[in-house]
Parts: C-alpha cells; structure tokens; sequence
C-alpha cells in the first residue's frame, strides 16, 4: 500500500485522570487503543502506532487483539514530536494520514473520504463538523473581569477540526520540517497551511468525536454498548 496510516496514541491522559496513558484506559471492556484499531482494520494503510515508552509490548499486544498489524514506535512530549515520531517510521508512503486514537469510534467511512480526497488530488485533506455550541471570544480583559463577556463569534463560520487529517507525504514531511516548534500544535494540517499550501475539508462525524473527559469516555461506553470480551 500507498498509504500510512499514524495512530497517535502516546498522550498521558490528564483529563481522563484514569492514572494510565489514555489510550491504555478501559472502555467497554478494552483499551481505548483496541477501538481505535479496530475500527481501521478496514483501511487499506500500513498502520504506525505511536506509544509512550514502555507500552511497545501492550500495543502489540493490543493490536493482535484487534486483529491488525501494525508497527509500533515510540511518541515524544508533545502530540506534534508523537506525528514526528510517526512519520519516521512512515518512510515509503506517498500518503500520510495522522488519527488520534482518542477518537476511538471514528467510522470506516470518514477515514475513506479523506483517502478519497487525496487521491482526487489534495494535498492536504481534514474532516470538519460544523460547530453546535454558541461560542464568545474572551479577550485578556474578558477573562480578568468576570462580568465581561467577549463578543459572541457568528458560529456558522466556525467548524470543528477531527482526524484522521490526511496528507501527501512529502508535503507533511515538509511541514514539520519548517514547522516553528511554536506552532507545534493540535492540527497538522494548520502546520501545511503555514507553508502557503491549500487544505481541503471533507464531512466529519459526530462518532469521531476525542475522548477527552470522563463524560467522553461515558458517551463511548454506551455508544460501544456491553464489554466487547
Ligand atoms: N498524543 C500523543 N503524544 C502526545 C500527546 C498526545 O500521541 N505527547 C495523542 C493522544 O494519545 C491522543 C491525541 O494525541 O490520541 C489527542 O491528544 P489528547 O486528546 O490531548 O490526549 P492526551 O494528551 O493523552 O490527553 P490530555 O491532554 O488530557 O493529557
Ligand atoms: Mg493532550
């Protein structure tokens, strides 16, 4: 295949507050990490997972259980050294896609549309949700003064950033070797547009949502229904 696809896997989980990397934590009777490879199984990509160091033997573990093969390497500090990380071990393919593993019930289907994207010519290819919540912008003044909101932001001009965000190679490559360490941030593809280079949006998905808070990880376990084991 043509195609890398780099779950990244190597955060700590301070929100989730299990005590465990959150990708280790348990939902519906398996790691957040089984999930996540499972719904990709799918996928024609080389799968690369990205780990915190020690949890190589878990992770393959948890990939035989999934029933994928993948290769397995170690993440760094931040998500953005975690897709570095990634991406060394992604040395052949034409395409990159970067998925957070946190978005553990992301469907096939999104994960198609954004290959889809690329091979129709993108460079570089994010799936989008429109924003549902009413949004203020607080200012430095806003937030010292509790009684002074921001101005509310027109949400129709908003959307919701998701994973997998897919990529051409050599245009990722490219990124995150002029990427300022200071923009290193949540979005890769905010790191293309920084080179000048277009990004394309395809459809999110609400089941793509990141398991970020307990509420989140509640969601995901009675979406995933009764343990899967
Ligand atoms: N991630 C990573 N390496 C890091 C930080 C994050 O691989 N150094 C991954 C996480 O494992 C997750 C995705 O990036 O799949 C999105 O990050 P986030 O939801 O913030 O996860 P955590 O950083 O683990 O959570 P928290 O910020 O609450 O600690
Ligand atoms: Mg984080």
């Amino acid at each position: 295949t043509d195609t890398a696809l780099i779950v990244v896997a190597a955060g700590s989980g301070t929100r989730l507050g299990r005590g465990v990397p959150k990708a280790f934590a348990e939902v519906a009777g398996a790691p957040i990490l089984e999930h996540a490879l499972r719904g990709l199984a799918a996928i024609d990509a080389a799968l690369v997972v990205v780990v915190p160091a020690g949890l190589e033997a878990d992770a393959a573990v948890i990939a035989a259980r999934a029933g994928v093969t993948v290769s397995v390497v170690v993440g760094g500090e931040t998500r953005a050294d975690s897709v570095a990380a990634g991406l060394d071990a992604a040395r052949d393919a034409r395409w990159v896609l970067v998925h957070d593993a946190a978005r553990a019930l992301t469907p096939a289907a999104q994960v198609e549309r954004v290959i889809a994207a690329l091979r129709a010519g993108a460079s570089a290819v994010v799936p989008v949700l429109p924003v549902v919540d009413t949004i203020r912008a607080v200012t430095p003044a806003s937030l010292a003064e509790p009684d002074e909101l921001g101005a509310i932001v027109d949400r129709a001009g908003l959307r919701a950033m998701q994973t997998p965000q897919g990529f051409d190679a050599t245009v990722l490559r490219r990124a995150y070797a002029e990427a300022d360490a200071r923009v290193a941030s949540t979005d890769d593809a905010q790191l293309v547009q920084a080179l000048g280079l277009p990004v394309a949006a395809v459809r999110g998905d609400d089941l793509a949502f990141k398991i970020t808070t307990p509420a989140d990880a509640d969601r995901a376990e009675s979406l995933l229904g009764p343990a899967i084991r």
